[in-house]
């Protein structure tokens, strides 16, 4: 590749850093100088007729995609269905009247998402892929394109690409609430919030020392780890946990902190490592009631909470962002323990044992 990791030691670290400049990019590229946000107008009105949108995409991408789920019903009022790209393609569901869908996909290349785009194509249905990759396979098929504008991510283990796509279709959920005239839409403050979650950004990883600390402190003689949470801070739970799996080989879940005592808690044992993300007040005391169970049981638990939720006892205190755009940071935290698990172990961060970029086979 033509890509260079400069003075990085990894192109993970180098493109976990970057990841402050993306969300500035992004709003450079998705707002105009009036501060309004700027879609394309014929996208926004193909998507406007839809009743329902179906996400659909393949590891990180699909941990995107749940967070997508949240921001469109939150900022449009439209239904959104999501799907594993390799299930969907087999047991399509059945659909609602005006369908329309929505491929995430870094590479733009993946197999199993450009399976369903080809039947949704063959079945007349209107497309919009959202991509890193502007000359890629599912770009080119698509009948719309959303740039990430995250930059090339040679990494096996997918990060910018992971926070460009939750910034992105905020971009697009605020831009088609305003024209349904949802006024949840025309209140966000995405432009505002970028910036926090750029700043935010820039603060976690100016601070690689905790992390690398942390990763020792939590992680490096455990065999197993487990990520909960609730809401959106179970979504990028599962995202934390397959970034940590992937790349370290530990066996790792994310599990809804809720379903724990029904029957997942059964799994804990002194000095398992679980780490909490509580970032939603609405959820934060039954999350913190988890945390007590599995304290109670031996685990060592790493909080990792926001200001609005804090407690004295957390480990790390992120800023405060909209719900939905919290992982943003939470997910940053996931990738920094990775790294630093990894890196710890002594094993290849980006380039682990039988994976590939993009997978071109179903
Ligand atoms: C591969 C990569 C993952 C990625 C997934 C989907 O499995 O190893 O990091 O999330 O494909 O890739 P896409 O390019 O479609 O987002």
């Amino acid at each position: 590749s033509s890509v260079s990791k400069g003075s990085y030691p990894t192109f993970m670290l180098k493109e976990i850093d970057e990841q402050p400049a993306v969300m500035r990019r992004i709003a450079q590229e998705y707002f105009d100088e009036e501060r309004q946000v700027t879609v394309d107008q014929d996208l926004l009105t193909a998507l406007s007729a839809a009743d329902r949108l179906y996400f659909v995409a393949a590891g990180t991408s699909y941990h995107a995609s749940l967070v997508g789920k949240r921001l469109f019903e939150k900022y449009t009022e439209i239904p959104v269905e999501v799907g594993v790209a390799s299930e969907f393609g087999y047991h399509w569901p059945l659909l609602s009247k005006r369908p329309f869908f929505v491929f995430l996909s870094q590479s733009g290349e993946t197999a199993d998402s450009r399976q369903v785009l080809v039947e949704a194509k063959r079945r007349h249905l209107p497309v919009l892929v959202i991509t890193n990759s502007a000359n890629s396979t599912l770009a080119r098929e698509a009948d719309y394109t959303l740039l990430l504008h995250a930059g090339p991510e040679i990494a096996v283990a997918s990060t910018k690409a992971y926070t460009a796509q939750i910034a992105v279709e905020a971009v697009l959920a605020k831009a088609l609430g305003e024209k349904l005239a949802i006024q949840t839409a025309v209140d966000f403050d995405l432009l505002g919030q970028l910036g926090l979650a750029a700043n935010g950004m820039e603060t976690l990883v100016a601070e690689k020392d905790t992390w690398s600390e942390l990763a020792h402190d939590y992680l490096q003689t455990a065999n197993d780890a487990f990520y909960i949470g609730r809401g959106v801070d179970y979504d990028v739970s599962l995202e934390a946990a397959l970034k940590l799996k992937e790349i370290s080989y530990m066996h790792t879940e994310g599990f809804a902190a809720g379903e724990l005592k029904h029957g997942t808690i059964a799994l804990i044992e002194p000095g398992v490592p679980v780490i909490a993300f509580i970032t939603e007040q609405a959820t934060a005391a039954h999350t913190r009631g988890n945390v007590q169970e599995v304290v109670a049981r031996g685990a060592k638990v790493l909080v990792i909470a926001n200001q609005d939720c804090q407690d004295a006892a957390d480990q790390i205190i992120l800023p405060t962002l909209t719900t939905e755009l919290m992982p943003l940071l939470t997910g940053v935290c996931g990738q920094l323990l990775a790294y630093y698990a990894t890196l710890q172990r002594g094993l290849n961060v980006d380039q682990p044992r039988n994976l590939a970029k993009s997978v071109t086979v179903e």
